[in-house]
């Protein structure tokens, strides 16, 4: 038993975006209601539980709490990145602000270069394209994952979430995902990606070693 009470994680309904450029509102209410709802009922299932694991019988080839504590990342994972996804995209076609332009030119070359890594990504996984901030270096780096919960990098912020698996799409491109990408791109609210870079720096301040 952990002496510990249980954990819950909330939906964020304010985060569900309607009226994108390209993605369909019938394509986000499945991508929200069935996948990012499945995820967030999950984890706080096992948050429930994990109160009760019995400690006692933990082991690695199988156990309560070995696979509690698998799938507690798999599902929290699967939230935070559909958090992250559905808030950086708007109807409103907002315009990346210079802040951001000048760390991709200085990250990537070119927006342009940095647009086409991120797809090229997009199409190499199965799973995500990933924006994230390295705090060991203080860099914008472009990361792919075909499993949420085991592509991550330590030490590193998600700045931009690009979800590549079918189900973000198939309702409005079916196999196609490349168009589904460039409607993505559409959608990208700058703003909100110039806040968590902001926000990013800040961190890598206070964390960057002598
Ligand atoms: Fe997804």
């Amino acid at each position: 038993m952990i002496n510990m009470a249980a954990e819950t994680w909330n939906v964020k309904d304010k985060l569900k975006p309607v009226g994108l450029d390209g993605i369909s509102d019938t394509q986000i209410d499945y991508h929200f209601d069935t996948h990012y709802k499945g995820y967030v009922t999950k984890l706080n299932e096992i948050w429930s539980k994990l109160p009760g694991v019995d400690l006692t019988k933990a082991n690695q080839n199988y156990s309560d709490l070995r696979e509690m504590k698998l799938e507690e990342a798999f599902n929290y994972d699967g939230s935070m990145l559909h958090e992250y996804y559905f808030e950086s995209l708007s109807k409103e076609h907002v315009e990346m602000p210079s802040s951001v332009k000048e760390q991709v030119e200085k990250d990537f070359g070119s927006y342009e270069n940095f647009v086409a890594l991120f797809k090229a990504t997009g199409t190499a996984f199965r799973g995500w394209a990933h924006l994230i901030f390295d705090l060991n270096c203080g860099k914008l780096r472009v990361m792919g994952a075909d499993i949420h919960s085991a592509s991550a990098i330590w030490n590193a912020l998600m700045i931009l979430p690009l979800d590549v698996y079918e189900h973000a799409y198939y309702v409005d491109y079916g196999a196609k995902r490349a168009p589904y990408m460039d409607a993505f791109m559409k959608n990208v609210n700058w703003k909100v990606v110039e806040k968590r870079i902001e926000r990013a720096k800040k961190v890598y301040e206070a964390f960057k070693k002598e």
